[in-house]
């Protein structure tokens, strides 16, 4: 038992029962994080204003889903209407974020859902949503290191002209090309993981001014190209805007609705992965100044800066653009590509846009990759995962073997899986665990009703209900394949609990060994 339990044991009595013990349902006492939190965060100061947290949000989510998958979710769900997808996928994020909020700020510790879980629905809950988490951060990060490999290719075609990579080596060998060539390897991507992966083992931080100066730029670009689009929008490509209600077959060789009230729900359900990553504003509830005011107002601030620039700028691509256009040659690089087909002239914002998106969506996968080694770390010092994962590097001082192992897990998946497919997982997971947040924060309320609470999430259950609404109604959006997907990948982690993390809970350990006493 390593020092960690070692540590818990000597500071806290266990006054669990014997048939408690054995539930599926065993919760972390609310006593022992609050102590583990005020040890973890000892000295963490609490630096952060509403400036601060506003722009750490718009760091975190502007990215791939804006730049690639607002053209997917155009060409094969609701065409210009996925402006509206916009709204229910922004709606869907400010009522989990609030519940969000008050779990972070009740129960500051990082760890993020899979720790809130832990200690309000046990640890069975607990294992999903860390389990889930893998599709949020690891997967996400996947998708966004395919779609740095598209604008790789861009780059090396349309600024530096030195021709493109050939399409067996940055393609997964589920996509074949319009003359046949089947993809083997996504190197570009996997290239893109391994480097961010050894960065952070390293421990490199991205100083607050590298993340100002790329927060500018990417909200600098997408201003730049609502400005210019506007004048090129054709309005021919905008009618009608909600299309009539056709079918769209996919890569995959799966027919879904396209257009109509069912387009734009399954168009929200996409671009709901540009929303991804704006939780990290509500895990900074510890070092906020003054959660009480500053997080509802991050929260809210960046999803609704961000979900105004993403109207207008879904609002311009789709009409400078035709659908068609995002079926065949915009279908990668899709910005770039449509300012360089239809915006004449404007060759040099194509080619800026392409160098900045490389810098943005670095930054975005160092997130992703950080929040997912932080839950592995987690789920491993809990014994849930082995315990090698938290070991830390001697030097550097980071949980390297977590490091390493999610390197492999998010490489395979940048590598062999088309970026379509592993977008839409990160969405349906992220969901999911967006639906067990905001029912974590009904079930404490009762459970806990007297926890000291910084930030309290307004008209509860009202928000958390409407959460859940908002976050069902995107999963159905997603279609049967991903809902398919989505219950493989949790059917897989209930089996790795039954067959390991259930026999090796560090916090089962301690209860057994207590009444053993
Ligand atoms: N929201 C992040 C992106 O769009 C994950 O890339």
């Amino acid at each position: 038992m390593n020092e960690y339990y070692n540590f818990l044991k000597k500071n806290y009595t266990f006054t669990l029962n014997k048939n408690y013990k054995m539930s599926l349902f065993i919760k972390k006492p609310l006593s022992h994080l609050l102590r583990e939190a005020d040890d973890a965060e000892k000295g963490m100061k609490r630096t952060l204003g509403v400036g601060a947290l506003i722009s750490l949000g718009v760091g975190a989510i502007i990215g791939a889903g804006l730049f690639v998958r607002t053209a997917a979710a155009a060409a094969e769900h609701a065409g210009p209407s996925v402006t509206f997808g916009f709204i229910i996928a922004a709606l869907g994020c400010a009522f989990a974020g609030l519940c969000y909020a008050e779990l972070s700020s009740s129960i500051p510790i990082s760890g993020s859902a899979y720790t809130y879980t832990y200690a309000t629905m046990g640890e069975f809950v607990a294992w999903i949503i860390g389990w889930d988490l893998v599709l949020e951060y690891a997967v996400g990060a996947a998708t966004v290191g395919i779609a740095w490999s598209e604008y790789l290719n861009n780059l090396l075609v349309n600024v530096l002209h030195v021709g493109a990579i050939p399409y067996e080596w940055c393609h997964s060998p589920f996509q074949v090309s319009d003359l046949g060539t089947r993809g083997f390897i996504n190197i570009p991507a996997l290239f893109i993981i391994i480097v961010l992966s050894f960065l952070l083992i390293k421990g490199t931080q991205e100083s607050a001014l590298v993340n100002n100066i790329i927060v500018v730029t990417k909200v600098a670009i997408v201003i730049l190209v609502i400005v210019l689009g506007w004048g090129f929008i054709s309005d021919a490509n905008h009618t009608p805007y909600i299309p009539e209600v056709t079918t769209y077959t996919n890569e995959s060789g799966i027919t879904h609705k396209f257009g109509g009230m069912w387009g734009i729900v399954g168009a929200a359900g996409v671009v709901f992965f540009a929303f991804i990553g704006f939780d990290a504003v509500s895990t900074a509830a510890q070092e906020a100044k003054n959660p009480k005011r500053d997080m509802p107002i991050g929260i809210l601030g960046s999803l609704v800066l961000c979900t105004v620039l993403y109207i207008l700028f879904a609002h311009v691509l789709t009409g400078i653009a035709p659908v068609e256009f995002f079926r065949t040659n915009g279908k990668e690089a899709s910005v770039a590509a449509a300012i360089n087909t239809y915006m004449t002239g404007y060759g040099w914002l194509a080619k800026f846009i392409t160098v900045a998106i490389l810098a943005g969506f670095s930054s975005v996968i160092l997130v992703m990759l950080l929040g997912q080694s932080r839950v592995f770390y987690s789920m491993s010092r809990d014994g849930l995962l082995p315990t090698k994962y938290s070991t830390l590097h001697p030097k550097y001082k980071t949980p390297y073997k977590s490091n390493l192992f999610v390197m492999l897990i998010v490489g395979f998946f940048a590598a062999f899986i088309p970026g379509d497919v592993v977008g839409d997982m990160s969405s349906i997971g992220t969901l999911f665990a967006f639906i067990l947040v905001c029912a974590g924060v009904i079930i404490l309320r009762k459970t806990e009703p007297n926890l000291k609470r910084q930030f309290k999430t307004p008209l509860v259950p009202l928000v958390p209900i409407l959460g859940i609404i908002f976050c069902t109604v995107m999963i159905l959006g997603l279609g049967w394949a991903n809902w398919l997907r989505l219950i493989v990948w949790l059917l897989l982690g209930v089996i790795i609990y039954f067959g390991y993390s259930k026999k090796h809970s560090k916090l089962r350990q301690i209860e057994e060994t207590d009444l053993k006493l």
